[in-house]
C-alpha cells in the first residue's frame, strides 16, 4: 500500500512516499480501516522533526499521521462494536497504538475511534478528531463552560480555536478571541463576540473578569492571560504547563491539557456536528503525494482551520 513515511527526523525533505509499505495487521482489539482522508496537526510535524524523540523513541520507518476518516475493512476477533463497511473516524497515531493515518490502510485501536458524523463528508470528518476532541475536553470537561459565562479563546482561527469558538457559542457563552488581522472576518462569521488583533492590541488591557481562558497559543500569552480571569476562573492551555505560582496568586485553576482522541469525545463531537452546532473549516485539501506541500502549508501558510489529505484518490 501507499504510505507517507520517514526514515530519519527532519524538515519536509525527510517525507517519503512508500508505494510498497506493508498493509498493517490487526490484533484482536483493533480494526483495519481503508483510509478515505486524513488531516495534519502540529503534532505530526513534531513527530517528523524528532521533537518528541526523547519522550517517545520510535523505530524507523515511521508512517506519519493521526487523524483519519475511513471505512472498516477488517475487525479483530474481540471487536463487537464495528463491522466491515462502517464509516468511522478517529486517531491512528503510532503513539496511541495505531499504524499512522497518512496511508491507504490504518490499524486503529477501537478506544480511539467512533462512527463518523453523518453531517460531515470524509474530508471534514478527517479534519475533526484531534482539534474537536481538544475543544470538547477543555470546554466541557475542564472548564465546564456555562450559558452566559465569558471565555477568551486564544488562536481563534486555528484548528482547535475555530472549533472552540463554535462550541463556546453553542454552550451560550460570550466569546472573545485573539487572531491576526487577516483572520478577523473569519472568526466573526464563526460567532465571536469580541475580536482582538494580537499583533496590534494587548488583550490583557481590554478584557476583564472572564470566567475562562482557552489558550491554544502558549508562551508569554499564557502568563499574560491570568490578568483577564476573575478569581475562581479557569485557564486551560494546550501548550505546556501553566505557572502554578501565578495561578495561586490570581486565585484561579490553571490546567495544561493533554488531549485524548477517545470514543467518548468523538461521539460527543459527532453529535455536535450532526446537530449543526460545529462545522470544521477545511482550508486546503491535498493528495497523499502532495504531503510536503501540505505540511508546508500547515506550518507556514497560516491556514484558517485545517489542512486535509485526500487518500482514496
Ligand atoms: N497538549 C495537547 O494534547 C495538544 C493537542 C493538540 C494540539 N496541541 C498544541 O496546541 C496548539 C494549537 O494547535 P492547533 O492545531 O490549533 O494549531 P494551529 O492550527 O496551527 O493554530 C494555531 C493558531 O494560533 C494562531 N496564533 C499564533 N500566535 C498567536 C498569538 N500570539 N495570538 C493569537 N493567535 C496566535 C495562529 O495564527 P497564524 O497562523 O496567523 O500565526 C493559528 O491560527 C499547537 O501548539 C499544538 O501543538 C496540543
Amino acid at each position: 500500500m501507499k504510505a507517507v513515511q520517514i526514515n530519519r527526523y527532519g524538515g519536509y525533505e525527510v517525507l517519503e512516499i512508500n508505494q510498497n509499505a506493508p498493509t498493517p495487521s490487526i490484533d484482536k482489539e483493533q480494526v483495519l480501516v481503508k483510509v478515505q482522508a486524513a488531516s495534519i496537526n502540529p503534532f505530526d510535524g513534531a513527530v517528523r522533526s524528532g521533537a518528541l524523540q526523547k519522550m517517545a523513541p520510535l523505530q524507523f520507518p515511521i508512517t506519519l499521521g493521526g487523524d483519519f476518516s475511513g471505512i472498516v475493512s477488517e475487525v479483530g476477533t474481540d471487536v463487537s462494536e464495528y463491522k466491515v463497511g462502517d464509516e468511522v473516524y478517529g486517531s491512528a497515531n503510532i503513539l496511541s497504538g495505531g499504524s499512522g493515518s497518512f496511508a491507504e490502510y490504518a490499524q486503529v485501536r477501537i478506544s480511539n475511534m467512533a462512527k463518523k458524523p453523518k453531517n460531515a463528508d470524509f474530508i471534514e470528518s478527517a479534519a475533526l478528531p484531534l482539534v474537536g476532541s481538544s475543544a470538547v475536553q477543555a470546554l466541557e470537561e475542564h472548564i465546564k463552560l456555562q450559558n452566559k459565562q465569558k471565555i477568551l479563546i486564544h488562536g481563534g482561527a486555528g484548528g482547535i480555536g475555530h472549533i472552540a469558538i463554535q462550541l463556546a457559542k453553542a454552550l451560550g457563552a460570550y466569546v472573545a478571541t485573539t487572531v491576526s488581522t487577516d483572520d478577523m472576518e473569519f472568526v466573526k462569521k464563526l460567532g465571536a463576540d469580541e475580536i482582538v488583533d494580537h499583533k496590534l492590541q494587548k488583550f490583557e488591557e481590554m478584557l476583564r473578569d472572564f470566567d475562562a481562558v482557552f489558550d491554544t497559543v502558549g508562551g508569554e500569552t499564557t502568563n499574560r492571560s491570568f490578568k483577564v480571569l476573575k478569581r475562581g476562573g479557569v485557564m486551560v492551555t494546550m501548550v505546556g504547563q501553566p505557572d502554578a505560582k501565578l495561578a495561586e496568586e490570581y486565585g484561579v485553576t490553571a490546567i495544561g491539557q493533554g488531549s485524548k482522541v477517545n470514543t467518548q469525545h468523538l461521539i460527543r463531537l459527532a453529535e455536535l456536528v450532526d446537530a449543526g452546532k460545529i462545522k470544521v473549516n477545511v482550508d486546503k485539501i491535498l493528495l497523499l503525494n502532495e504531503v510536503k506541500e501540505a505540511f508546508k502549508y500547515q506550518e507556514e501558510g497560516h491556514p484558517r482551520g485545517k489542512v486535509a489529505l485526500e487518500v482514496k484518490k
